[in-house]
């Protein structure tokens, strides 16, 4: 079975193609069958952050059944070990999709040969993003130094972990206890997830417990992208711990990945930037973050259950 690492951050242009791109050249390079999936509803890119040609193949083929299967849609990139799945090439094909054509998908993917599969995801908190996150047990949030782009990462990640918690409590069964909790405590506010898992756990044990054993199997990790010489080393990591005390989701810090002009001089030449500026300090970071998501991921990385 794959690991998959979805990839994902509340905004758009933050680096989730370019980090996509990169931690599966690396995988690769270590000799992983990696392949990577463009799911970016809006603008998908991702094949000219590795080098592959478009317009061969496209995920729009399996989605208007012009392919019976997902595997007919995977084309080779010019790094070895390295496959791709180019985005849909209609916006309509993708941003339209029903919840079974969605849900077919992830289960598609899940069983795809491949030692990981990574997920580019678009931005912004739409169920497609979201569900298409909740596939694995773990992904990769990427931000930047810049409130714009934190707030996002926050919201996003805020509507990660209630969606997941509305997949295990059925919709029904969560309104009702969310009604009850309210109900015993006008001051209870069942935003707050710590205190609704506290509440459902005395309404309903079971459920509690299966809720609990669930949120504490996600593990997520944060990579903050285009970071400059001026701006604080610290925020990634006090984001996660902020995360971690509100959500009770554990949060791991990749790391920091430094701001590098030559990442913009090798996506207009189409060529992957860790080929072009192999030794640079934003290669290095991104070697060190993907070494620390690769160490986390033994752990977390296998499709998560609600996919059975
Ligand atoms: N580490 C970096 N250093 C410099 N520029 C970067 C870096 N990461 C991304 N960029 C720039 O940001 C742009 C958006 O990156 P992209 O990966 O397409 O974002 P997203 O997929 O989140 O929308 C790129 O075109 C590139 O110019
Ligand atoms: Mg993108």
């Amino acid at each position: 079975m794959p690991q998959i690492w979805p990839i994902g951050g509340g905004k758009g242009g933050t680096g989730k193609s370019f980090v996509t791109g990169s931690l599966g050249i690396l995988l690769a390079r270590e000799g992983y069958r990696t392949l990577l999936v463009d799911l970016d509803l809006g603008a998908a890119n991702l094949h000219t952050m590795i080098g592959a040609p478009s317009g061969e193949k496209s995920l729009s083929d399996f989605i208007n059944k012009r392919v019976k299967s997902l595997n007919e849609t995977i084309v080779d990139t010019p790094t070895p070990n390295l496959s791709l799945i180019s985005g849909a090439m209609n916006n309509l094909d993708i941003a339209n999709l029903a919840h079974e054509q969605k849900m077919k998908i992830m289960r598609d993917i899940a069983k795809l040969p491949y030692d990981y599969i990574l997920l580019d995801l678009g931005a912004g908190t739409s169920f497609n993003t979201i569900d298409f996150f909740l596939i694995s047990n773990t992904g990769i949030f990427v931000t930047m130094p810049e409130p714009t782009a934190t707030e996002n990462i926050y919201r996003l990640i805020r509507s990660v972990y209630f969606r997941k918690i509305r997949q295990v409590l059925n919709v029904h069964h969560f309104r009702s206890l969310a009604k009850e909790a309210e109900e015993r405590n006008s001051k209870a506010t069942v935003t707050n997830p710590d205190l609704l898992l506290h509440i459902i756990s005395e309404l309903d044990p079971e459920k509690g417990e299966m809720l609990e054993e669930t949120l504490s199997a996600m593990e997520f990790s944060l990579l903050m992208n285009q970071h400059r010489k001026q701006d604080n080393s610290n925020i990634g990591e006090f984001i996660c711990r902020i995360i971690e005390n509100h959500l009770s989701l554990k949060m791991h810090f990749l790391g920091n990945v430094a701001f590098d002009d030559h990442v913009h001089h090798a996506i207009c030449e189409k060529r992957p930037f860790l080929d072009l500026s192999p030794h640079c300090k934003t290669a290095l970071d991104l070697k060190s973050c993907f070494k620390k998501m690769l160490s986390l991921n033994d752990i977390s990385g296998t499709p998560s259950v609600t996919l059975a």
